[in-house]
């Protein structure tokens, strides 16, 4: 089965961290957040995904390469973005069978393969899953029928409209069957949950409901910090997960406590401790005297000596001098350098 995948977003809610690589390539507790999502496809039985590309091509094909664990990538590009709708009508091509169609940002263990059963057993055109979440009104909300057919499609409803009610959300994962988008035109900008999903209503359109499953949008901070938390934590698996890497170098009277993740080739000063809920990237480097704590390190950053570091997110190569205190929410985009001394608190 294939698989198109939208990674085209700016992700602009991530910044800073999204303005030097796509979404689709941050780092969740050291891998590209789009093998996560691979591994998900491939235990479902998807061998073939596209990859619909728009921010930073380059780097995401760079990155993710043109297969994965046997599965083949392959990529489609658009020079100015199309939208989430006019995004799937150029992959149309791809979708000559029973097709999965996603966002990329989507962390979750919905089972596929059940939700494909349920495709074939309601003969769906489309099929949408749907979860529910504490906040509906950052997500489609849809409303279903006993049977399973989709009543109603609202994006990102005000708060007001959804208020008091148990609702499913899109969870952005869909089946599609070929022949659904004929009623697009190409090289159009379409939303998909907006211009598209409405006109599906009543056609063969259907919503797959799961609950108690593990399902994260990564599309903020504050979201991606949940979800890498949330690994270290067990609530979501990844396989291979090390709690150091190789080449890792603790100093005398250093230690890292678990659940973290350190990468390989960095190096951590003496007396200092890496506390619970941190990942650090490949071959950073902390000073002597350090706390690291809840806090999320990229690739190849420096912490100077007597530093505390907690509850923040420093992407790649990001320069921390001695004796600073970054805390509270903090997120500092690539190549970041604080003097010595420094205080920063979100
Ligand atoms: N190729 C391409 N072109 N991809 C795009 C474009 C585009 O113009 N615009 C967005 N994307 C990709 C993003 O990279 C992301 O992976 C996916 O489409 C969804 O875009 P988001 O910007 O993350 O949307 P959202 O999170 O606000 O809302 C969507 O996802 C929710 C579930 O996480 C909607 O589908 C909601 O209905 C849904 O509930
Ligand atoms: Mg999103």
């Amino acid at each position: 089965m294939r698989a198109i995948v939208l990674v085209g977003g700016e992700g602009t809610r991530l910044r800073p961290l999204t303005l030097c690589v796509p979404k689709a390539v941050v780092p969740v507790v050291n891998r590209p957040m789009m093998f996560l999502i691979l591994n998900w496809l491939k235990s479902h039985g998807v061998s073939e995904v596209v990859l619909s590309a728009c921010y930073k091509p380059d780097i995401l094909r760079k990155v993710i390469g043109r297969t994965y664990r046997g599965m083949k990538i392959d990529y489609i590009y658009e020079e100015s973005p199309l939208g989430t709708g006019g995004a799937v009508k150029r992959a149309e091509k791809y979708i000559n069978g029973t097709t999965v169609v996603m966002n990329g940002d989507i962390l979750t263990d919905l089972d596929l393969s059940k939700m494909l059963k349920f495709h074939r057993q309601k003969k769906s055109r489309v099929s949408i899953a749907l979860t529910q979440a504490s906040n509906p009104s950052s997500y489609g909300v849809v409303e279903t029928g006993r049977d399973g057919s989709v009543l109603r499609f609202l994006e990102k409803p005000s708060p007001e409209e959804v208020a008091g009610k148990v609702l499913n959300i899109n969870a952005g994962v869909y089946i599609i069957e070929p022949g659904t988008l004929d009623l697009m035109k190409d090289g159009k900008v379409y939303s998909i949950e907006r211009d598209i999903f409405p006109k599906f209503i009543g056609d063969g359109f259907y919503g797959f409901v799961s609950r108690n499953i593990y399902w994260m949008d990564l599309g903020t901070a504050a979201k991606y910090v949940k979800a890498c938390r949330d690994i270290l934590e067990g609530a979501y698996k990844v396989k291979g997960l090390e709690a150091a890497g190789k080449n890792v170098k603790f100093g005398g009277g250093s230690r890292a406590v678990r659940p973290s993740c350190i990468g390989s080739g960095t190096v951590v000063g003496g007396n200092s401790r890496i506390g619970e809920l941190s990942v650090l990237g490949k071959n950073c480097v902390i000073g002597k005297n350090c706390v690291v704590e809840r806090a999320i390190l990229w690739d190849n950053v420096t912490i100077g000596d007597n530093c505390v570091i907690s509850d923040c997110v420093l992407a790649g190569g990001v320069k921390v001098g001695a004796s600073s205190s970054v805390t509270g929410e903090t997120v500092l985009g690539e190549g970041s350098v604080l003097a010595p001394y420094s205080r920063l608190r979100a």
